[in-house]
């Protein structure tokens, strides 16, 4: 149904809670949670990653999350313009735009090589169906995936096909009807992921794997491990992109925004969680390192359906269900920039979704090099936090660490010094108890342990 809500944004409102929390849950759960969470934990030693990963969900991600809904659902249009609304009512300074514009920035950037990945849980898509797994050995389908790195032109055209796809999707408006299929195939990605977890069980490495998870083991974490924890918390609940302020622009005003974002923030971490489990004992049960990088699930995974009984058919399902998955973050992750471009030039829905989506993917061939031809570039290498990264390398760390725990930063230091307490109550309709309880942590303990995280990782 068409609406217009107290502040006067005009458009489709959530037919209830729980559309929003498909939406919201289909931009979190994605490659952050079965790509790039096992992956990071396998490169930071483990289990202490892991707690700290989870504390900061909680202290920092948590509270964040319920403060970019809040001030979308507040301002009612998109991030930058909500911003720029908030900022005159509350007679506020220009510069908390950044909110706004920093996300839109770190959105784009991060679809460059996020669409870069998909493209790879594409071609596993066709790899795993014809079977190419079956039987094979580790270092078999470790040499499949290193070809695939090796070929530019391969990468290339995955990529290509998946930014088609966040495009015709984005530009045809059919996003209703992919949040529908939400509703169906998360549950089944979860299902799927849940009886891999089974399939680890009866392998002898799920003791270790589980333990590597779960059992902490300090010395293993370097303050610049503390720093990816955070990053990660950001990333994965897709914040300090706007993305989040954007589709609470639709919820409507009787809906609890702490529940709704609690539901999504638990899901979000359930899923990280499983395939933390279905990964690491099929990585120690054969003899792989968990440090191996941004290759982990696309070796362990493979090793498993090669093996297990009806693998084929579980393989290229769960790849065609990562896909969707990766699709569902990609189209939020591309809203942001399509929208300042609609407000901004003019354009219409459809020009403004190729002219985007066109140098998405134009920055995405920086991406596709640094894997080979271009794997020892190292551009911003003179400096020490960066030494060794290449542009792929960059293009993570720069909006995961720095720019999405900025934007989250400003966005909680907005609602908490800028609004008074009470417009936050009106917003969040809480318990007495609950809104001291965020007043508190959104002021004071969420910008203190983003600051000193970032301060402490980055001067050293
Ligand atoms: N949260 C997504 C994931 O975990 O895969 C990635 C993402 C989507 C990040 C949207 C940021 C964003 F705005
Ligand atoms: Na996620």
């Amino acid at each position: 149904t068409t609406t217009t809500n107290a502040t006067g944004h005009q458009g489709l409102h959530w037919s209830s809670r729980w559309a929003f929390i498909m939406a919201a849950t289909g931009s979190a759960v994605g490659l952050g949670n079965i790509w790039k969470f096992p992956y990071i934990t396998g490169e930071n030693g483990g289990g202490a990653f892991v707690l700290v990963y989870l504390a900061c969900i909680a202290i920092v991600g948590l509270p964040i999350l319920i403060a970019e809904v809040l001030l979308g659902r507040k301002g009612g249009k998109s991030p930058i313009a909500s911003m720029r609304d908030l900022i005159r009512e509350h007679n506020a300074k220009a510069g908390w735009v950044s909110i706004g514009t920093l996300g839109t920035v770190a959105a784009f950037l991060i679809l460059s090589f996020y669409s870069v990945i998909g493209g790879w849980a594409v071609n596993y898509v066709g790899y795993t169906f014809s079977g190419d797994f079956v039987g094979q050995s580790s270092d078999a389908v470790g040499g499949i995936f290193g070809s695939m790195l090796a070929d530019p032109s391969t990468l290339l055209f995955w990529h290509s096909i998946f930014m088609a796809c966040v495009l015709f999707i984005v530009a045809r408006g059919v996003k209703s009807g992919l949040e529908k299929a939400v509703t169906y195939l998360m549950p089944a990605l979860f299902i799927l992921m849940v009886i891999m977890v089974g399939y680890a069980m009866t392998t002898d490495g799920f003791t270790q794997g589980v333990n590597f998870l779960f059992n902490p083991d300090f010395s293993k974490l370097s303050s610049e491990g503390v720093l990816k924890a955070l990053g990660h918390a950001f990333f994965t609940l897709s914040l300090g992109t706007g993305v989040m302020m954007a589709y609470g622009s639709y919820l409507d005003q009787d809906v609890s925004i702490a529940k709704t974002s609690i539901t999504v923030g638990l899901m979000d971490t359930l899923v990280a969680l499983v395939a933390g489990m279905a990964i690491f004992p099929i990585v120690f049960a054969n003899g792989m390192e968990p440090s191996a990088g941004p290759g982990l699930i696309f070796v362990s995974l493979p090793m498993a359906f090669g093996s297990m009984s009806m693998g084929t058919l579980i393989g290229t399902l769960f790849f065609i269900l990562l896909v969707f998955a990766a699709l569902t973050s990609a189209i939020s992750l591309l809203e942001p920039s399509v929208e300042w471009l609609e407000e901004r030039s003019g354009f219409n829905r459809l020009t403004a979704t190729l002219a985007a989506g066109g140098a998405v993917w134009f920055l995405g061939i920086a991406t596709v090099l640094s894997l080979n031809v271009w794997s020892d570039v190292h551009p911003l290498g003179m400096f020490a936090v960066f030494e060794g990264k290449t542009i792929f390398d960059l293009l993570d760390y720069i909006t995961a660490n720095i720019m999405l725990p900025l934007a989250g930063l400003l966005a909680a230091l907005y609602v908490g010094w800028v609004m008074k307490k009470e417009d936050v109550a009106d917003e969040l309709n809480m318990s007495q108890g609950a809104l001291s309880l965020f007043w508190n942590v959104t002021r004071y303990v969420t910008p203190l342990a983003v600051i000193i995280v970032m301060y402490k990782s980055i001067m050293g």
